[in-house]
């Protein structure tokens, strides 16, 4: 089984990024994790700060046989329309994580326009986000 993992925004700093939010723990160490609790997937793992490298990212994914992505989008999440649109174009189950819990921060935070096309989303459990959300991908 193939599954995509995809950060959007700011998420190539994890580690050093405000770490009272999200922690000292960098995404390296989460795909380590990841792939020794599941040594039966094949991870694929792609990062941009950039909008529409990410679309590319799950249009790519529709071609190359993966069978979930787990994304977290940063702030994309709160704004982006093509980001939701080309996720319901999708053929797989897509799961929208974040590492923290965005209702409990600021208002802006609690609007996300890509959950409604989303299998799930999961929130506030740190980098075990990720985890969470390859665990829902399997059991589909
Ligand atoms: C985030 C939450 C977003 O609001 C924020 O813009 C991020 C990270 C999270 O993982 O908690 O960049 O997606």
């Amino acid at each position: 089984m193939k599954i995509l993992i995809l950060n959007g925004p700011n998420l190539n700093r994890l580690g050093t990024r405000e770490p009272s939010i999200y922690g000292t723990n960098t995404m390296a160490d989460c795909m380590q994790q990841l792939a020794a609790a599941y040594p039966n997937v094949h991870f694929e793992y792609f990062q941009s700060n950039v909008e529409g490298f990410l679309i590319d990212r799950l249009q790519q994914a529709a071609d190359e046989g993966v069978e979930g992505v787990v994304l977290n989008a940063g702030a994309y999440t709160h704004t982006s329309i093509a980001l939701r649109d080309c996720i319901a174009s999708l053929p797989f189950p897509v799961v929208e994580v974040h590492i923290s819990n965005v209702h409990a921060r600021e208002s802006f935070r609690h609007t996300s326009m890509i959950a409604p096309v989303c299998r799930g989303v999961i929130a506030g459990f740190g980098l075990d986000s990720y985890r969470l959300a390859v665990s829902a991908i399997v059991s589909i």
